[in-house]
């Protein structure tokens, strides 16, 4: 019988996120401790003067334009001109329920192919293949910070033919290495080169530890396109606010992308784009250093604690993820070494082959957001340094899961 569900769509798995909560949620039945290293979702409050706003719009009923807001874009516009030195109009930004919804957008529109650096999150490849945009994949390697460098692209792009249209994903801060790219400039170059689209997606920018945001649209502004949005930064992962920066010679995307958006899910919810007004025109960065400050505070801790000649890690530069890999030879995949390691000691993480990574490769991805964010954020001052007393104080379940991961790894 001929199946009622599209194969591409049908080949679609349950997210890993969702599938390691599960079997956390059955050891938590049977009474084990665990530590939730697998869910990466801010532990922050959001600031109080941007839920204020939401609370005085909540009565706003009505529908906005598709596109979005015209003052909401008009900031995001301003607000990545600032970060970026890039004028993307407020025409050219599209406001998205959440930045996954914008990349959807564009895999559905897009005629082309996609290549995503492993390791990469875990909604790209899927995402590309409801859009049925083949997907090649670029390893890279931790000598490298976990990034392509231009030479992997070029020759990954010599293998693909002439006269592709290609979008190349990039993302960071990484989830999930939470490592930084530092050789922009000479992907753009040949990014250039071959006339491939970017995909930018800049979600975790503000979260970037010492502040040296960089973004490729500065290096190759005409072909890149910046996804972005409250979830991270801000900690409202919930209110589903993002945004898509299109380049400005691309009307033809922008076009499609309104109409997938006006037939789909019309316009983002009208409250939240006023909050998110505020967000993007309000004076944060206090906010934004204090929770930067405690997310490396917390991945240092981690990352010096883990860290040993059967754990290796590269440092924490953003985000909230590390990427450890565990040296051992009994385990065949990643998805058995994340099981085992759940069972013995408590520790749930995602298996480095959600991510792109070849199932023998004994990567894992660990975030450290299993602790009370508001409660720490009220006991950090901007000014005075984090000291490991405080994280042992405030971030207790990281500090105890860490212990137990750097024990269980001691055996291997
Ligand atoms: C790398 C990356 N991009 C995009 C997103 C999607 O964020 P949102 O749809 O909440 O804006 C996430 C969320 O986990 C992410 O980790």
């Amino acid at each position: 019988m001929v199946s009622k569900v599209k194969k591409n769509i049908l080949k679609l798995k349950e997210s890993a996120t969702l599938a390691i909560n599960e079997k956390s949620k059955k050891l938590i039945k049977n009474g084990k401790k665990i530590y939730r290293f697998g869910f990466g979702q801010s532990p922050f409050q959001i600031p109080e003067k941007i839920v204020e706003t939401l609370k005085i719009n909540a009565h706003r009923k009505e529908y906005l334009p598709i596109q979005g807001l015209p003052e909401l874009r008009e900031k995001i516009s301003k607000y990545l001109q600032k970060r970026t030195g890039v004028n993307y109009s407020k025409d050219n930004i599209l406001i998205t329920p959440g930045s996954k919804e914008a990349m959807l957008l564009m895999h559905v529109a897009f005629n082309g192919e996609i290549i995503t650096p492993a390791p990469s999150w875990v909604s790209y490849e899927p995402q590309a293949e409801i859009g049925t945009n083949k997907v090649h994949w670029l390893e890279t390697s931790r000598e490298n910070n976990w990034f392509p460098t231009a030479n992997e692209l070029e020759n990954k792009l010599k293998t693909l033919g002439k006269n592709k249209n290609l979008i190349l994903i990039l993302n960071s801060p990484n989830n999930p290495s939470g490592t930084i790219c530092n050789n922009l400039k000479e992907l753009a170059k040949i990014s250039k080169k071959y006339n491939l689209i970017i995909l930018s997606d800049e979600i975790y920018t503000d979260l970037s530890f010492d502040n040296s945001y960089d973004s490729i649209s500065k290096y190759y502004p005409g072909s890149t396109f910046i996804s972005g949005g409250l979830s991270k930064w801000c900690g409202a992962g919930g209110w589903r606010l993002g945004f898509l920066a299109v380049p400005n010679g691309m009307k033809d995307f922008m076009k499609s992308l309104k109409s997938l958006a006006s037939e789909s899910y019309s316009t983002v919810n009208t409250p939240t784009q006023f909050a998110a007004v505020e967000a993007y025109k309000g004076n944060y960065e206090n906010y934004k250093l204090k929770v930067r400050r405690i997310l490396n505070a917390v991945g240092t801790y981690v990352y010096n604690n883990l860290k040993s000649n059967k754990v290796l890690i590269n440092p924490p530069q953003g985000a909230f993820y590390l990427m450890p890999e565990f040296k051992n030879k009994k385990f065949k995949t990643s998805a058995q070494l994340c099981d085992v390691i759940l069972k013995e000691t408590g520790v749930a993480m995602l298996p480095g082959s959600d991510f792109g990574f070849k199932p023998k490769k004994m990567l894992t991805r660990l975030s450290y957001t299993d602790f009370d964010g508001i409660e720490f954020f009220k006991n950090v001052s901007s000014y005075k340094s984090i000291s490991e007393e405080m994280v042992k104080t405030y971030a207790p379940n990281v500090v105890e899961g860490v212990t137990k991961l750097s024990n269980w790894a001691k055996n291997l």
